[in-house]
């Protein structure tokens, strides 16, 4: 697909981060889009910094609450996009919402670990299931399917458990690249791409723990005191000196860090994106930091869980997550 102007597309998780961004640079385009999130008011800022800029006549921006975990949440998103952008079909689909956390199976609950995979594995899966018949009624049609390094590199470093989201990325790596030959046989008019990041300045450390408890306070809860200590120890930090101020003010640090010292902006991300479906490529990268690490993991991939491989890795890219 060359071309946006004129077509539709759907974004999930369209209420910040890149997925905010993709719409931003999608409208720039004349590509009408319909995005759901969880926060109507992240949505609604979306919409209103899409809409800085004249828009051309008749291009739609329409807004969906609803959680990508759920089907029945998904359906209703359909039925109104039908409604609100007087269409049954459309051509291009984003599955980019999601959360980090629920890494153990030890420190986590089971609530908690499936909450991370089924918003970032079942939010893809039950994306495509219910958008793939407008999708296949379009004249050509792209599925892009948000993964993560984490698709390829089941880590975030020493010291931190972290297995629900990498499952749920693999899941979706895997899921896209058998995908491609499945649109060839039954709906060659559609292709499908996997996007994996690397580290992308977005609020998604407060955001996830924001969707998971359902809060907009930063105030950790005492679970998470528990859990952010050790964290800190598994990286080596003697917490028995800090107080739950000192923890509090990490976890601060930590999202703040996350946000402001990525390497790749989130509009830089989204262009990226936009390009290398434009491009016709099926695995998009995005950000000198997952080039490298694709790279290594394939090179070297016996050493990629070890000390060595991480402290190298972070030398080269600079990385301060984890
Ligand atoms: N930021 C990174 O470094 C990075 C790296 C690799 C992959 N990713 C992936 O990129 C995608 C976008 O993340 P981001 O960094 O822009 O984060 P973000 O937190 O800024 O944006 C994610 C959006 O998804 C929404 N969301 C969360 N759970 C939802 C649910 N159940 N239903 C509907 N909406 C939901 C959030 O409210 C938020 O608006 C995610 O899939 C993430 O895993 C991010």
């Amino acid at each position: 697909m060359k071309d946006f102007a004129g077509k539709i597309a759907v974004i999930t998780g369209g209420g910040t981060g890149m997925g905010r961004e993709l719409a931003r640079q999608l409208v720039a385009e004349g590509c009408n889009v319909a995005m759901c999130d969880v926060s109507a008011e992240a949505m609604a800022e979306t919409k209103r910094l899409c809409e800085v800029e004249k828009l051309p006549q008749g291009l739609r921006i329409t807004t969906h609450v609803a959680d990508v975990s759920i089907e029945d949440h998904f359906k209703r998103f359909r039925d109104e996009l039908i409604e609100q952008q007087h269409t049954d079909k459309i051509h291009l689909l984003f599955n980019n919402a999601g959360i980090g956390g629920g890494g153990s199976l030890f420190t986590n609950t089971r609530e908690q670990w499936e909450r991370t995979f089924n918003i970032c594995w079942g939010g893809v899966y039950l994306g495509v299931r219910t958008f793939l018949p407008l999708l296949v009624k379009a004249d050509e049609a792209h599925i892009v399917n948000t993964s993560s390094v984490n698709g390829f590199w089941a880590s975030v470093g020493m010291g931190v458990s972290h297995t629900a989201y990498s499952a749920a990325k693999f899941a979706v790596k895997g899921f896209t690249e058998a995908l491609i030959n499945d649109l060839r046989l039954n709906a060659p008019h559609v292709k499908c791409s996997v996007v994996m990041p690397g580290h992308i300045g977005t609020s998604i450390v407060s955001n996830s723990r924001k969707v998971r408890l359902g809060t907009e306070s930063d105030r950790l809860t005492a679970d998470e005191f528990v859990q952010a200590r050790q964290r800190l120890q598994g990286q080596g930090v003697d917490v028995a000196a800090m107080s739950d101020e000192d923890i509090q003010q990490a976890a601060l640090d930590r999202a703040r860090i996350f946000h402001d010292e990525a390497p790749t902006t989130a509009s830089a991300a989204a262009k990226i994106i936009l390009d290398g479906v434009k491009a016709g490529r099926w695995r998009i990268l995005v950000g000198d930091d997952a080039h490298r690490l694709d790279e290594r993991v394939r090179k070297t991939p016996e050493q990629a869980y070890t000390v060595e491989f991480y402290q190298s890795i972070v030398a080269e890219t600079g990385w301060r997550i984890g």
